[in-house]
């Protein structure tokens, strides 16, 4: 497996651990953030399946990684559209609740991580609509860059 699996996978579970820690009464911004982040998570994934095949020697391995890949790619668009407006709804819930302060870490974080995920998804279509060798990077680098600002918004 690559590390990038395994990075993605403790986001996911320290995030569950915080959902988990608010059982039985989950309030609703919280869970709405939370199918936000699988929703990135499934998309950023990919990154971690094309490290994979980049790396691995095993052919069939490649092939099937490749494959697999494809057949996802018709819903990676949508998926990552979704996210965005997944964690809309989440920022919308969360600013009625708590107002926003620049002084609540978790809210300035939040907001952060969502104007990349804005900047990830413009890139996305920048992508699919006319491919460019920048465009490829702009769309790899901001989201690592995601990734980075959700993790901190996550453990914080
Ligand atoms: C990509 C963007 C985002 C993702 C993936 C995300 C994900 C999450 C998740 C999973 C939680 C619940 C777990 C925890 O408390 O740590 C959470 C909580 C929170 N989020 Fe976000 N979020 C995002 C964007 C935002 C934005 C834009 C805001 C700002 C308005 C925000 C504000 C908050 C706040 C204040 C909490 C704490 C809620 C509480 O403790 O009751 N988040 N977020
Ligand atoms: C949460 C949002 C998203 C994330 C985390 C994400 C992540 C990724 C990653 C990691 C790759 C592979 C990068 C590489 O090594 O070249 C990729 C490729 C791509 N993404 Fe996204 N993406 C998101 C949203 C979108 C959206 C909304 C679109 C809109 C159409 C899009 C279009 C594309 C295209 C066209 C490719 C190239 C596919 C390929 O070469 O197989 N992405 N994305």
């Amino acid at each position: 497996m690559n590390r990038w699996f395994y990075f993605n996978l403790t986001v996911l579970i320290v995030a569950a651990w915080q959902v988990f820690q608010t059982f039985p009464s989950i309030p609703t911004h919280v869970l709405v953030g939370f199918i936000g982040l699988c929703f990135v998570l499934f998309n950023w994934t990919r990154h971690a399946v094309f490290s994979t095949i980049r790396n691995t020697t095993d052919r069939k391995r490649k092939i099937k990684l490749a494959n697999i890949s494809k057949k996802i790619m018709p819903f990676h668009r949508w998926i990552g559209t979704s996210a965005l407006v997944i964690i809309s709804v989440h920022a919308l819930l969360v600013l009625d609740l708590f107002g926003f302060n620049w002084r609540n870490l978790k809210v300035v974080s939040g907001l952060l991580a969502g104007l990349i995920l804005i900047a990830m998804v413009t890139t996305g279509w920048m992508r699919l609509v006319r491919p460019t060798g920048r465009k490829r990077k702009a769309h790899l680098y901001i989201g690592l860059s995601l990734f980075c600002f959700i993790a901190i918004h996550i453990l914080l």
